[in-house]
């Protein structure tokens, strides 16, 4: 597959070891800081020319020539304008790219209307979503049984500016719908006891950790932990490849979650997130 990569910042350069390691062709890389703009004209494939991908610091229809997917991992504030150039070049896109999804309305027309595939979502780490699963369905386990409480703590590295995580409040809303007794989350501080009916959300900043995440079902006899730790950002690049993989060919607007039920052993999926 030929795959643009718009947005060339810590995963747009992740995203790329990985694709060419999965035998792809990385044609275009845009970014508004790439230093040395290519010079010639990506329309006239350029990429073969220059024997790399062709860099440019801004999106245009004519630098998607040729390409399959573009896969996106940049500001929440390109994401609507960004989509109508894929739109306009017919080019199916994979949005890593976070906090712009009070948008999405915008963005499903201009798929809908142009009768391109999309998919986005803000965690595309496959073992992730595995987790999610698996944390939910020991919470419906022990849903009935009025001994366990469930909590929720996070932890990572000292840079992470806010919390607690997008990750920890997907968990938590998983948890929710599993655990019928929990209907609020809560992420505060508490000075005072937890209600019954609150899933507590703890975070902790500080060291090295790329991230942890750990469901804890808790009861006077006994302490279940569910956990996943990742070990760096690669989970996430290596399932916004195999998501571009995903997409290619498909026309319409998916979530992270069509395309990750997709790609688990339909045979044990379990919980629909
Ligand atoms: N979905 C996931 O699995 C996942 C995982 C990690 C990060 N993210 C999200 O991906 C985004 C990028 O994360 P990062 O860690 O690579 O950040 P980063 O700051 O390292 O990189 C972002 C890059 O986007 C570039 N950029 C800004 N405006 C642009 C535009 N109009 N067009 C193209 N590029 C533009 C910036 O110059 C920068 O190089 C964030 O929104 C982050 O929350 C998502």
């Amino acid at each position: 597959m030929n795959i643009a990569l718009v947005g060339y910042g810590q995963m747009g350069r992740m995203v790329h070891d990985i694709a060419l390691g999965r035998g792809h062709s990385v044609v275009t890389v845009v970014d508004p800081t790439i230093v040395d703009p290519t010079t010639v004209d990506p329309a006239t494939d350029a990429a073969a020319a220059a024997g790399g991908p062709v860099y440019a610091r801004a999106l245009a229809p004519e630098l998607l020539t040729g390409v399959d997917v573009a896969i996106e991992f940049s500001l929440a504030a390109a994401v609507v304008d960004n989509v109508r150039v894929y739109a306009a070049a017919g080019v199916a896109a994979v949005i890593g790219t976070t906090g712009w999804t009070d948008r999405v309305d915008a963005v499903a027309s201009t798929v809908a209307d142009a009768g391109v595939g999309l998919v986005y979502g803000s965690n595309f780490s496959i073992g992730a979503h595995v987790f999610f699963r698996v944390a939910a369905s020991a919470a419906r386990l022990v849903a009935d049984l009025d001994e366990y409480d469930a909590t929720i703590h996070e932890i990572h590295h000292r840079r992470k500016k806010d919390s607690p995580s997008g990750t920890a409040l997907t968990l938590a809303e998983h948890v929710l719908r599993a655990l019928p007794a929990k209907t609020t989350i809560e992420t505060g501080r508490l000075d005072r006891a937890p209600h019954a009916h609150e899933l507590h959300v703890s975070s902790t900043r500080g060291g090295a950790n790329p991230g942890c995440h750990t469901l804890y079902l808790d009861s006077e006899a006994d302490t279940i932990e569910v956990r996943h730790q990742a070990r760096s950002r690669i989970g996430f690049a290596s399932g916004a490849v195999r998501a571009a993989e995903w997409i290619a060919g498909r026309t319409g607007l998916y979530t992270v979650d069509d395309f990750v039920n997709d790609t688990l052993d339909p045979e044990h999926r379990g919980t629909q997130c």
